[in-house]
């Protein structure tokens, strides 16, 4: 017996970073998971490796930011596995383009930035509601991040509404009994981050502002999203954990 059997998961951005181990970590707690994806290729990619694992994994291609398309491939989800009972809202732009005061940046990237990190979540929840009320609720994790504590940037300001909006729908959902819950990473070794981050950047911050002097892994996100998922979580609801290694610590 496994914590998520006959759940079902609907993971957005889940085709590589922290989505691709979510997907993972869902399947082997017994979930069905739906990889949703931007990016056709690697989603189906992923699903093929967790179906060839013999786990249940369909890809479905998803821009988060489109209303339209995100309840297509919420209705495939249902078609394919009867509901939905976990939505994990991961899908997110977070490269350095990103993490620039709003002066610095064309207005253009400044409304993809708040199309996929915020109204993405917006529509996959939206898109999800009546899947999840209908299976009697469920839980949403949303991925915030630790830049949305010294909210500088437009990427920290995304974030910091991630925060906001998990609190919204965590009001919003109740009464269809759905728990919403967001974690703030601080940095975690993701190839897109490593690839995105100077190898000194990434060395001040785990020697300077973290407590626990290691790079985080998706291990540790990994955990905390297990935990808000399964049952152990139950009377928790519109709250956002940091996962940082203590960086930083403030009231
Ligand atoms: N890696 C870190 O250090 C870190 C820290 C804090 C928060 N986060 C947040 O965690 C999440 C995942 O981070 P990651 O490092 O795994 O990122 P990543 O860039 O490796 O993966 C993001 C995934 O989202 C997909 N995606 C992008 N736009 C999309 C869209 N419009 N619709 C659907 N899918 C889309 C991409 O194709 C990709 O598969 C993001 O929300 C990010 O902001 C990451």
């Amino acid at each position: 017996m496994t914590r998520f059997d006959a759940k079902v998961a609907f993971v957005t951005g889940g085709a590589q970073g922290f989505g691709a181990a979510f997907c993972r970590s869902l399947v082997t707690e017994g979930a069905s998971v739906v990889v949703a994806d931007i990016d056709e290729t690697r989603a189906e990619n992923t699903a093929t490796e967790l179906r060839e694992a013999g786990f249940e994994a369909l890809a479905v291609h998803c821009d988060v930011a489109d209303e339209n398309a995100v309840a297509g491939a919420v209705a495939r989800a249902v078609d394919a596995f009867g509901g939905i009972d976990i939505l994990i809202n991961n899908a997110g732009l977070h490269l350095t383009r990103y993490n620039q005061p709003f002066s610095s940046m064309p207005r253009e990237d400044v409304r993809a930035l708040f199309d996929v990190n915020v109204f993405g979540i917006v529509n996959t929840s939206i898109a999800c509601l009546e899947a999840m009320r209908s299976r009697g609720g469920g839980t949403i994790v949303n991925v915030s991040s630790m830049a949305a504590y010294n909210p500088i940037t437009a990427y920290g300001v995304s974030k910091l509404t991630v925060r906001a909006l998990t609190i919204a729908l965590a009001h919003d959902f109740a009464s269809a009994g759905i728990r919403c819950n967001a974690i703030a990473p601080g940095l975690i070794g993701t190839d897109s981050a490593l690839a995105d981050l100077p190898q000194a950047f990434v060395d001040s911050i785990v020697e300077d502002r973290q407590l626990v002097h290691r790079l985080g892994r998706t291990d540790d996100i990994v955990a905390m999203m297990l935990y808000l998922c399964s049952d152990e979580s139950s009377f928790v609801t519109g709250e956002t954990f940091k996962v940082s290694g203590g960086t930083p610590l403030w009231i």
